[in-house]
């Protein structure tokens, strides 16, 4: 096991297979400036899964024990079943996940991804509207999404929706989106809109906090808090006696640095020790290299034991600077 310079230990890696995606989210990827200009990774530059197997096996001595595959889009790449099967069962993870926008999530795809050993489904939805929609992720399959969730509970007993508020945007679709879900085994969380990469134009005024979500709630249900799990992100509470769970993750009002066990690993196999950090560290440049294996794990004891970051923590304190910031794109490092 390792601590960083905090006290903080590394149990949780987060892992972008891909910087690209099928969708245009305005708080990701807006799409003036995500469109046919930009310039993706570079297929030869990508990680391959033995690369990403390799990668869990040699972190999995430090204390991992979970890893999310997250994008852009996790599910534009091929076959992500048989890396998930790698991570199982030659990496011994004990849990893997995936963030998707579920717009690719078929019937055979969620049965492939179950028998290969993933254990859970995070599905990104933020209003059941067209209109919203259309504003918030202008190219959306919200309909099919809809259906995914019914096979995804089906599959897996259960599934999380992420749904970012932000405001004037999709506040009023909190309430039509615990209507639409009360009754399936599902936790519906609200995200606050995050100030990540330096493409989406971040402003407080679009922030819709935890709290108002929550008063929002509270006129229409009855909220009870159920107990916290060291290491989440979110605040979770029960409604009335109905199945849904609801949840909060305040990245912005409520931050959660101090219990931050999680190291990010973007699809060119950039390691970040922070959301927000614009420092790479450049693995593959290490475990390519056979005869340096060791020096790898070397390499990562020393990334892990020097990191002191609480980015959400001092945005509470101090302003950013803007000017001086190089924050690396959701899109890159998967959220
Ligand atoms: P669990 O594994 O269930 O805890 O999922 P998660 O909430 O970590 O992952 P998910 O991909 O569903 O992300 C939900 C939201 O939390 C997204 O907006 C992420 O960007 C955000 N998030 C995840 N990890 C962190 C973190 O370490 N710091 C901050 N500030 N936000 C995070
Ligand atoms: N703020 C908050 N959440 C975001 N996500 C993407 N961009 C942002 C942002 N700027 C969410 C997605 C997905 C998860 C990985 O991160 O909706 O569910
Ligand atoms: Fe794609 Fe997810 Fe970003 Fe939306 S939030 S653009 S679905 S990666
Ligand atoms: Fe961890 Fe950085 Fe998020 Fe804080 S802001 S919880 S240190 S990733």
């Amino acid at each position: 096991m390792i601590k960083d310079k905090l006290n903080r230990k590394f149990e949780y890696l987060r892992i972008s297979v891909t910087d690209k995606c099928n969708y245009r989210c305005i708080y990701c990827m807006p799409k003036d400036i995500f469109g046919s200009k930009y310039q993706f990774l570079r297929k030869s530059e990508l990680l391959s899964y033995e690369e990403i197997i390799k990668v869990a096996k040699t972190l999995k001595p430090f204390g991992l024990k979970k890893i999310r595959l997250t994008g852009g889009e996790p599910l534009l790449r091929k076959n992500i079943e048989r890396l998930i099967n790698g991570l199982k069962k030659d990496a011994l993870i004990e849990k893997v996940m995936i963030t998707t926008n579920g717009s690719l999530l078929t019937k055979n795809k969620l049965i492939a991804l179950k028998e290969n050993g993933l254990d859970s489904i995070t599905i990104s939805l933020d209003s059941l509207s067209q209109r919203v929609g259309n504003i918030m992720n202008p190219i959306n399959n919200s309909n099919f999404v809809s259906e995914a969730i019914n096979d995804v509970i089906d599959i897996f007993g259960s599934v999380k929706i992420n749904m970012v508020v932000m405001k004037e945007i999709n506040d009023k679709e909190i309430i039509p989106m615990i209507n639409r879900f009360i009754d399936k085994k599902i936790e519906l969380r609200f995200i606050e809109y995050m100030d990540v990469g330096e493409s989406n134009n971040w402003s407080l005024e679009n922030v819709f906090t935890s709290k108002e979500t929550k008063s929002i709630i509270g006129k229409y249900f009855n909220l009870k808090k159920l107990p916290d799990l060291i290491d989440s992100t979110s605040e979770k509470w029960s409604i009335d006696d109905h199945t849904l769970n609801v949840a909060f993750i305040s990245s912005i009002s409520k931050p959660f640095c101090s219990e931050c066990n999680r190291g990010r690993l973007s699809a060119n196999g950039n390691f970040y020790t922070c959301l927000f950090s614009g420092k790479p560290y450049n693995f593959s440049n290490y475990f390519r290299n056979e005869e340096s294996s060791l020096s790898f794990d070397n390499y990562f004891k020393q990334v892990w034991s020097n990191r002191n970051d609480q980015y959400s923590q001092l945005r509470l304190i101090t302003k950013p600077n803007k000017d001086k910031s190089n924050k690396v794109e959701m899109s890159h490092i998967g959220g």
